[in-house]
């Protein structure tokens, strides 16, 4: 085969390339994000498998943030934004009239850079959502979903005995993952974390990395993160964007050893960030 990593053509070959999945739990082609006039996400099309991380990296302002809301339709909050291409979850496209927004963004849930507990107890931080989607019976019933939820978030060892306290009391990476629990509690299909630990300690950042490797059995898992050591450790599939193009997409081990394009390589070698 004909090396191109030096030729623009390289560039456009890996960009386009989606990943051959027997079934991906999610789809995108062809995707252009605007705001107003400015288009901040060129024609991305790529798939996102079941039960693995796949990490969004690349230089501040590439567009990490807009594609990953698109995929929730968070997008629509911003009022000058529009989405146009094609999202699928499961084979349903998500942009559809269909679509019932709430229940997407409960089946693809979010996690955010800040961590953003409701000023509400630690229980109610994680009951709130089951409950607005009456996923619960009774109480018995919904403090079952609760415990669950912060036994998988790794938190429940330290919460169980102050429920009724503030989410806000919490430390920063407790916090985060109350987050996390609050987003799982509603039993999520895909859960899309944006820079999920830039506001952390390395302490607390370590447990949420561990906490993402547990959860990746159960979950499609997106991360957007700038630190390519974290994009390294936890993900199995990197995307790397580059003034909203996606310039390469592949296993995490392939992108970090042995990256097709040259912007690519530029970027992971620290040339540019
Ligand atoms: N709400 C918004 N309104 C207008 N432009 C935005 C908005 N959010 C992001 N942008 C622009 O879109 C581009 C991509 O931003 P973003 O997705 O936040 O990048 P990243 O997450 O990779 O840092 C940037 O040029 C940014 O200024
Ligand atoms: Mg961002």
């Amino acid at each position: 085969m004909t090396d191109m990593s030096d030729t623009g053509m390289s560039d456009i070959a890996a960009g386009q390339r989606v990943l051959n999945e027997a079934a991906p739990k999610m789809i995108a082609r062809d995707v252009d994000v605007f705001y107003g006039d400015k288009k901040a996400i060129d024609n991305v099309s790529i798939d996102i498998a079941l039960e693995n991380v796949t990490a969004f990296i690349g230089p501040s302002g590439c567009g990490k943030s807009t594609f990953l809301r698109a995929l929730n339709r968070m997008n629509d909050t911003i009022a000058s934004a529009r989405v146009t291409g094609k999202i699928e979850l499961d084979g349903e496209d998500i942009y559809s009239s269909g679509m019932d927004v709430v229940q997407l963004r409960a089946r693809v849930g979010m996690v955010f850079q800040k961590p953003n507990p409701f000023p509400k107890s630690i229980y109610e931080n994680v009951a709130y959502g089951p409950r607005i989607h009456g996923l619960a019976s009774g109480k018995a019933d919904m403090d079952q979903i609760v415990e669950k939820s912060l036994k998988r978030a790794g938190l429940w060892e330290e919460v169980k005995d102050r429920l009724a306290e503030s989410g806000t009391a919490l430390s920063g990476g407790q916090q985060q993952r109350l987050c996390i629990a609050r987003a799982i509690a509603v039993d999520p299909e895909v859960i899309l974390m944006d820079e999920p630990c830039s506001a952390l300690d390395p302490i607390a950042t370590a447990k949420i990395e561990e906490l993402i490797h547990e959860l990746r059995g159960r979950y499609a898992i997106v991360i957007v993160t700038h630190n390519m050591q974290q994009a390294a450790r936890v993900s199995q599939r990197t995307a790397f964007f580059h003034l909203g193009n996606l310039v390469e997409y592949g296993d995490t081990s392939e992108i970090f050893t042995n990256p097709r394009a040259t912007r690519t390589k530029d970027y992971i070698t620290g040339r540019y960030g």
